[in-house]
């Protein structure tokens, strides 16, 4: 069969993998081949068990795979076939030289874009999948253009915004897909034919387009927005442990006003995820670049509350537990940074865990999908840990429990059976505020949510 238009991605991540999935399933004309450096991914992509968990995505992938959707390692051919080729390799923040901590680390990027290079033989779309400074786009040109091969290199901007968890869903019924693009005729054109590949499923008045460096900038000012929004939440959660005030009740009055919404107010133990921080980081480092003080500390701000809220956690923590958590039990409901995804990167229960095994407590771990990452998370971790998939098993003679992740599984438990297996005075922390504290605490537990009065029973 000769196929419409043959895509590439290169980098079969998070981002990668699910995106084409999704391209594939809804463009069965298209002939799509997910590459990576890593073949272990790749046969994880080809086998039963794929690399990433996330609800649906086995359905898209099986439906495709082998017709028109292909994963490999084989990144020349891939080069030299495609027509149009995404990039979605990681850049992560930077951990050396100038910029470190602070900066996103492009050296994945520039060796893909000189692979592209050296490989290419016909004209190119190439499109930035991955969230970057803005103006990347322009190194990426030079790059590609440094020895005029006679190959045409067009770069746009197609920044994700698909949120793990629900990308499947955000895939298939995007807010919008924003499209960046050179003004010129051939940047119009290529700008054409990557909106042809959306509008095979995405209604036209959400494909938006802009010239690149809008398209750039907006990944990192939405993932900024969110982030601030909930240190925002997670503030004033502090302000209400302190004055009785209840945080469900102010986020609901404050999201009430239809300017605000009502979305992304959940006070937490902090957000998590891979991009937030680093994303924020870097356009920290971007308007530092640009000698604009004033509005890298704004933005800084969002970060350094978020690590307050975590350090919160374990203040909380200590101050109801008697000063010392010093050989007690700590059951964590949770390790994954949010609920239905495994991924653990920058979750916050990896900074509470580590704190408290500095306090010297010990730790039980149990999760529905992340135990596997926690697990290399804490590697290293010098202290009493245990993962443990069942919960009931899991907080079995423990002296508290912490919620760190919203799994909708932990707001069914048998309470009454898990007080009875905990030693007295039994605690439960509500880090998501997902539990029902009022039945908690008639059962007899002691109970500490995130910005609301706690419950206890001591006199
Ligand atoms: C990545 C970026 O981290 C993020 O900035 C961007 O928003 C989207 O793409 P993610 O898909 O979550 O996010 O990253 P990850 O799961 O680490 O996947 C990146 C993949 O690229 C890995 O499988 C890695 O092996 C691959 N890769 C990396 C290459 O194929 N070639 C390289 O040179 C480097
Ligand atoms: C985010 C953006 O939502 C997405 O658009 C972008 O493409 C990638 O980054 P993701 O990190 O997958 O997606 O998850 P998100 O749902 O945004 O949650 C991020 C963190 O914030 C999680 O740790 C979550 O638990 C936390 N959070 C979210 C809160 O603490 N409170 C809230 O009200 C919402």
């Amino acid at each position: 069969m000769e196929f419409g238009k043959k895509i590439l991605c290169i980098g079969a991540g998070y981002v990668g993998g699910p995106t084409m999935a999704m391209i594939a399933y809804k463009c069965p004309q298209y002939r799509v081949t997910v590459v990576d450096i890593n073949p272990t991914r790749i046969a994880q992509w080809n086998s039963d068990d794929l690399p990433i968990y996330e609800p649906g995505l086995e359905e898209i992938v099986k439906a495709s795979r082998g017709k028109n959707l292909f994963f490999s390692t084989d990144i020349e051919g891939g080069i030299k076939e495609a027509e149009i080729i995404f990039v979605s390799v990681n850049t992560p923040t930077k951990t050396f030289g100038s910029g470190m901590g602070m900066a996103s680390d492009l050296q994945y990027w520039d060796k893909t874009a000189k692979q592209i290079r050296q490989f290419a033989e016909s004209d190119k779309i190439i499109v930035e999948k991955s969230t970057l400074p803005v103006k990347t786009a322009l190194a990426m040109e030079r790059i590609l253009t440094a020895t005029n091969n006679g190959v045409h290199f067009e770069v746009l901007s197609n920044p994700e915004f698909l949120a793990e968890g629900t990308g499947i869903k955000d895939l298939e019924d995007p807010d919008r897909v924003l499209i960046g693009s050179r003004e010129t005729t051939s940047g119009l054109k290529a700008r054409n034919s990557l909106v042809e590949v959306y509008a095979n499923w995405v209604p036209q008045d959400r494909i938006i387009t802009s010239n690149i460096w809008s398209s750039e900038l907006s990944k990192l000012v939405a993932n900024a927005f969110l982030a601030q929004r909930i240190s925002s939440i997670n503030s004033i959660s502090a302000l209400c442990e302190k004055t009785d005030a209840d945080i469900t009740e102010v986020a609901r009055a404050v999201g009430m006003d239809s300017r605000l919404g009502n979305k992304f107010l959940n006070a937490s133990v902090g957000f998590g995820g891979s991009c937030f921080k680093k994303d924020i980081l870097n356009l920290v480092y971007l308007c530092r670049h640009y000698g604009l003080e004033e509005v890298a500390d704004y933005w800084q701000g969002v970060v350094t509350i978020n690590e307050y809220q975590k350090e919160r956690v374990i203040t909380n923590m200590l101050g109801a537990m008697f000063n010392t958590l010093a050989g007690k039990r700590i059951c964590l409901f949770g390790f994954a940074f949010k609920a239905n995804t495994g991924d653990t990167r920058e979750s916050p229960a990896v900074t509470i865990s580590k704190r408290l095994i500095e306090e010297k407590a010990e730790l039980v771990i149990t999760d529905p999908k992340a135990l596997d990452n926690a697990k290399m998370d804490l590697n290293n971790i010098d202290g009493k840990i245990s993962y443990v998939e069942d919960p009931y098993e899991a907080s079995d003679g423990c002296d508290a429990i912490a919620v760190m992740t919203e799994w909708e599984a932990y707001k069914n438990l048998d309470f009454e059976m898990i007080y009875r297996s905990m030693p007295k005075p039994a605690f439960i922390f509500d880090g998501r505020n997902i539990l029902d504290h009022k039945r908690l605490f008639d059962i007899g537990f002691n109970i500490f949510p995130i910005g609301k009065p706690p419950l206890t029973h001591f006199k």
